[in-house]
């Protein structure tokens, strides 16, 4: 029967009085001595069924289970129901597996705790708008890489097996590797910088990054997807933040189409962005202050201090986006560079959609002499990072990129209150299953 399958979503349009076959996950039967209605959901939709008492089996169709997978054939009749639509009059079935009872979670009707829902994750996805996330974030990452690849950057894959990290605070997963040491990546950085040089000037990466961070946030993953970039010959980081305000643009636009009905049913309408404010350190420190926040010159901005930037941005400039520029020296990791004209500062920025940081970005320091002056300062010797180190005496060109958290950009769209929720498969200090 699966041979002549069509589509739920093919099948509502098909001409009455037709024969159609459709397959899928039972997500409600309803036994009503003489007939049993049925709602079938397959990957493009929903549709009713009806059996009538005649039918062969009718018995064993009463008491299949849901989330069991079936195919159906049947006859196309126009619903009588006010949504309208085709249902499908049930002439025969086949049961393909199963489900027992009782579910292990409630699929659908939103009772079960995100713990359980994890647990189970492959019946949660089944639930509409569970479902709508993933295929939100996989057109974010099919965007992505088009606007990169129409940008003329190369997709770039490097090593997650590495021997040492470079972004400082952020912690390291070690691993045995056969008789040495070595680290899961928590950052491309190196190696996106490496192909700068290597003469392809604009590379990106998405990719797993792994930080042994242990704090349960609702923001905090073990691993996630890093959207990585890096760019040669810029004149300062604001090339940098050009092409990621065009980034932002493009993908919001596309989204708001391509994914019109995923959008719609999670009640989301993002705005696009028209400029994306660029607000120093020290202005985005004296808003806070206003609103009763103080922080010190060199504290970096903590999640309060990035959910009150959001909302001020939101009422002032209708933006759900903002640009933080010139962190302080002190928080930054040693490879950004620093302006001319101020020794405690950096070229550098962080991205906040809604009120959390999304990503991080920088000029990095090309110059040899002054990197390592630099690696010096944060306790660190350039030159034992011997392959790092090589990339800046062989006509290294000025350049800068970003590092973005796919997990987070999710989150930050759809208003999630957790970054769980955007990652099918989570891990955290404590989720390591499944
Ligand atoms: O801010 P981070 O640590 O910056 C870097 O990795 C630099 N190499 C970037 C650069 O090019 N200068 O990480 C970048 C982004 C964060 O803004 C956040 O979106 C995400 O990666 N991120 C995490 N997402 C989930 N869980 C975590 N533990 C994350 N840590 C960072
Ligand atoms: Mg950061």
């Amino acid at each position: 029967m699966l041979a002549n399958r069509i589509l739920i979503r093919d099948a509502l349009v098909k001409n009455p009085s037709s024969e159609a076959v459709v397959s899928g996950w039972i997500k409600q039967i309803k036994p009503l001595g003489k007939l049993i209605f049925i709602t079938l959901r397959d990957r493009s939709g929903e549709i009713q069924l009806i059996a009538k008492k005649e039918l062969d089996n009718f018995k064993v169709l009463s008491k299949v289970t849901r989330e069991s997978s079936l195919v159906f054939k049947g006859n196309i009749q126009e619903s009588k129901q006010k949504s309208g639509g085709n249902e499908l009059e049930i002439k025969d079935f086949e049961i393909l597996n199963q489900a027992e009872t009782p579910l292990p979670i409630d699929v659908g009707a939103g009772t079960s705790n995100i713990d359980k829902r994890l647990d189970h994750r492959f019946l949660d996805t089944r639930e509409e708008k569970i479902n709508a996330i993933f295929k939100i974030r996989s057109k974010i990452y099919k965007l992505t890489t088009d606007f990169f690849d129409d940008n003329d950057f190369t997709n770039i894959t490097t090593p997650k097996i590495t021997s040492a990290g470079v972004e400082s605070g952020a912690e390291l997963f070690e691993m045995k590797y056969f008789n040495k040491k070595a680290y899961l990546s928590q950052s491309p950085q190196i190696y996106k910088q490496m192909f700068v040089a290597g003469g392809f000037e604009r590379v990106y990466e998405l990719a797993p990054v792994f930080r042994a961070e242990n704090s349960n946030t609702t923001r905090h993953l073990t691993e996630f997807t890093g959207i990585d970039m890096e760019m040669g010959f810029i004149q300062s980081e604001s090339d940098v933040m050009d092409v990621i305000e065009e980034l932002f643009k493009f993908i919001l636009n596309k989204l708001k189409k391509e994914c019109k009905r995923e959008l719609e049913l999670l009640g989301v309408n993002p705005i696009v962005p028209k400029k994306i404010p660029r607000l120093s350190m020290k202005e985005v420190k004296e808003m806070l202050s206003e609103k009763g926040k103080s922080l010190l010159e060199s504290d970096d901005l903590d999640s309060e201090a990035e959910s009150i930037i959001g909302k001020i941005i939101k009422e002032k400039y209708n933006e759900e986006f903002v640009f933080v520029t010139n962190y302080p020296w002190e928080i930054r990791p040693f490879y950004h560079m620093k302006p001319e004209d101020d020794k405690n500062g950096t070229k550098s920025f962080d991205l906040i959609w809604n009120g959390v940081e999304i990503a991080t970005g920088a000029q990095r320091e090309h110059r040899y002499n002054i990197l390592k002056e630099q690696a010096k300062e944060k306790g660190i010797n350039l030159d034992e990072m011997e392959s790092y180190a090589e990339i800046f005496k062989f006509g290294c060109p000025p350049h800068g990129g970003i590092g973005l958290g796919l997990d987070r950009m999710v989150q930050r769209l759809l208003n999630l209150d957790n970054v769980r929720e955007a990652i099918l498969l989570p891990r955290d200090p404590e989720r390591l299953t499944p």
